[in-house]
């Protein structure tokens, strides 16, 4: 590669676009014919001719308040003119509290604690370490095992991607976390097909954790963590009392319940976090993307109350948990995550996303019976469209529908695999809805079906 020429005005072409080495991308694919983002208002991104893209995903599933909404906007603003940075290792600034608080009030029972960080990556990993941590300070050292869930997605950061059940994640990093197990998945196509919210089937694969239980000794098990319903590999709603059952099983044998919410907190499954939907409480939760509406990068775990208890010192100078992050709690990520919970209060967005859920399916059905769809799955505000594969070529009739509607439909989606995933901010409106299923999905799907 030359070194790129710096333009006045910057304009994409193929030199100036090489030095960015994007992640989860086909560079070369991206480069050759790029899907450029220039700006983006409510419910629609804008390229850079200023055509509007309808924003079918919530960007990556985490602007739930829909781009650019005032109110954390001028939020934002005003913090970064008022404090650019505040430590909050041993000094603090009042929003990372006031913000601490309001997630208290809005996580359920008694998960009290919101410890932050600025991604879901490093949620995942926080909340193992809390975990370990956790069992050595009430004199359970030995358990150290970490049990996580094929196709399940808890980041990239050395925890998530070895209790994460991604193939193709794990494959290169996915052995260098000793002591780590995996549930099997809960997704069968023949017993679960075209199911509407919880699959009745599947329940029972939560004994799977007795199994590991006996196998490893509960003595051994620090953690299991699970996303309540997974969401990169596709979509996966919990079987009818899965979550529950595991619950019961963890609470019975000292193992402490993770549920990674990066994706269904804040509203996507029509409550404040998916625990409340499924009424379990687990021992801690970790969100990500929609506590900002992905404004600025934003993670954390919320921390029952019994877990925080334990980390009581001896000695009040020291040190209660080595961990965090310089930007831990940054002040304009504070204050972008206030007024962004103001606005999902204010307008009632959890509300509307339960309000929709039926009309959602409804409109998603309709595609039951197009020869492409395998499986259609719902849940929330989010839809799993599983498309037929490619023979031969898993993946590519997914990758052209996601090309084609950028270019050709203006409709931006999200794919794994050959499915493609449909969670759009929760101020879409029933217009829009009808706009996603009758106009641009079936488009979409009729640009790849001679392939
Ligand atoms: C359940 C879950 N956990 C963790 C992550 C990782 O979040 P991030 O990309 O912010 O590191 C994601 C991202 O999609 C996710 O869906």
């Amino acid at each position: 590669m030359n070194k790129p020429n710096l333009p006045t005005t910057w304009e994409p072409s193929p030199n100036n676009l090489e030095p960015f080495w994007m992640g989860f991308t086909p560079n070369r694919a991206f480069k050759q014919r790029p899907r450029m983002i220039a700006r983006a208002k409510d419910m629609h991104y804008y390229d850079m001719g200023g055509r509007p893209i309808l924003d079918g995903s919530a960007g990556l599933w985490c602007t739930n308040a829909g781009h650019c909404r005032e109110p954390i906007v001028s939020a934002i603003q005003k913090s970064a003119a008022e404090l650019d940075f505040a430590p909050t290792f041993q000094y603090g600034h009042p929003k990372v509290f006031e913000l601490a608080s309001r997630l208290a009030t809005m996580a359920p029972g008694d998960l009290n604690y919101a410890f932050f960080c600025n991604s879901g990556s490093e949620a995942a990993d926080t909340a193992l370490k809390i975990a370990l941590a956790y069992q050595r300070s009430i004199g359970q050292a030995s358990r150290t095992r970490l049990i996580g869930r094929e196709r399940g997605y808890h980041g990239v950061n050395f925890g998530g991607i070895s209790v994460g059940g991604m193939v193709a994640n794990r494959k290169m990093f996915g052995t260098m976390l000793a002591g780590v197990d995996h549930l099997p998945h809960t997704y069968n196509r023949k017993e679960q097909a075209f199911t509407r919210g919880e699959p009745a089937w599947g329940g029972h694969l939560a004994e799977e954790l007795e199994r590991l239980v006996i196998l490893h000794d509960a003595s051994t098990i620090a953690a299991v963590i699970v996303e309540p319903m997974a969401g990169s590999t596709g979509v996966l709603p919990p079987p009818k009392g899965y979550l529950k059952k595991l619950r019961e099983i963890c609470t019975k044998h000292g193992i402490l319940l993770i549920f990674d919410e990066v994706i269904t907190g804040f509203g996507r499954l029509g409550s404040a976090f998916a625990a409340e939907r499924f009424g379990v409480i687990p021992d801690m939760i970790t969100f990500a993307k929609g506590v900002t509406s992905g404004t600025v990068p934003m993670g954390g775990v919320m921390v029952r109350q019994g877990i925080y208890d334990a980390f009581a010192n001896a000695q009040d100078h020291m040190i209660e948990l080595f961990h965090g992050y310089t930007y831990t709690g940054h002040p304009i990520a504070a204050a972008a995550g206030l007024a962004t919970v103001d606005l999902y209060r204010d307008e009632k967005l959890f509300e509307r996303a339960a309000s929709l859920e039926t009309k959602w399916a409804d409109a998603a059905f309709t595609l039951q019976g197009n020869p492409l769809v395998e499986d259609i799955r719902t849940i929330g505000l989010v839809a799993g469209i599983d498309m037929r594969p490619i023979e031969g070529k898993p993946g590519l009739r997914a990758y052209k529908a996601m090309e084609n509607a950028f270019h050709d439909h203006g409709f931006l989606l999200r794919i794994s695999g050959d499915t493609i995933a449909l969670s759009p901010p929760l101020i879409v409106s029933e217009d829009q809805i009808n706009e996603i299923f009758t106009d641009k999905m079936p488009k979409v799907l009729a640009s790849v079906a001679s392939l």
